[in-house]
């Protein structure tokens, strides 16, 4: 498994990346709401990765819902299939004539020429059922006590589908960048989207999260990250987490 760094604009990083050639892309792009020089908006940066994707593949952003909004027509020749929220510990301060922001968004895209039964996907599950009598219309892979074609009895403490709204700290305080994500909300959109073994892209990577839970659970990672202070930071989070299975080749 590798985890490949490119410290470039991702828009000239990306001519390298061979057509339809990964899995996944999971990728926390600029939002464009503060001056700062790393959160300037990309555009069409939606119609140039999906040119590597496989058409099995499908696409997890970050985003708050002004984001989407705003940069919505740019999602041309993608699907949006369900999205997740991030609750966080605290609020970003950005207004103060407004509800205290305490949430961030991902959603979940996959190309509009694919048929949603062919990309792959891979609910995930908590171990947090109550037992009781569900209908459901179709059977989730793991629960037991199937009581009929339709009427399934869950198990107390049992799997149940992961809900769409995450608890999560957020890393401010101790993070490598200004944005790190918090492992526990990118783990598992990762696992949902990307196979065993595959290849995952994030053009955006910042201080890598993606790359660091790619290597974790045994998958490739592209990662593209515009910014040269940044790269190191992923070298280091990687080396750190696990120097006997990273595998890092890439950028000085
Ligand atoms: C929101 S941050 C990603 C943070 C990341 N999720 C993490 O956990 O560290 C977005 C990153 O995209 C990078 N970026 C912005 N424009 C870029 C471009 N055109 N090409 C490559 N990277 C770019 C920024 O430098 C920044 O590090």
């Amino acid at each position: 498994m590798a985890v490949r760094i490119i410290n470039a604009d991702m828009r000239d990083a990306l001519a390298s990346i061979p057509d339809e050639s990964v899995d996944c892309i999971q990728t926390d792009p600029p939002y464009g709401e503060t001056a700062l020089r790393w959160d300037q908006r990309v555009p069409g940066w939606p119609a140039l990765v999906r040119r590597v994707l496989k058409p099995t593949g499908s696409m997890w952003v970050f985003g708050s819902f002004r984001m989407f909004m705003e940069t919505a027509s740019e999602f041309v020749g993608w699907r949006n299939s369900h999205e997740i929220v991030w609750e966080k510990h605290n609020g970003t301060g950005l207004f103060n004539d407004r509800f205290r922001r305490v949430h961030e968004m991902a959603a979940h895209f996959y190309r509009d020429d694919a048929p949603w039964g062919g990309v792959y996907k891979q609910p995930q599950f908590t171990n947090d059922a109550r037992a009781r009598v569900v209908r459901k219309k179709g059977r989730p892979a793991h629960w037991i006590g199937a009581t009929g074609e339709t009427i399934y009895r869950s198990e107390e403490g049992g799997p149940r589908l992961m809900r769409s709204v995450i608890y999560a700290r957020s890393e401010h305080g101790s993070a490598e960048h200004p944005t790190q994500k918090p492992l526990t909300i990118v783990e598992p959109l990762l696992l949902y989207a990307c196979p065993p073994g595959g290849t995952v892209l994030d053009p955006f990577a910042g201080s890598g999260t993606t790359g660091l839970l790619a290597n974790r659970h045994g998958m490739n990672a592209i990662l593209i990250e515009g910014d040269e202070t940044f790269t190191p930071v992923i070298r280091a989070r990687l080396d750190g987490d696990a120097p006997l299975l990273a595998s890092i080749e890439g950028a000085a």
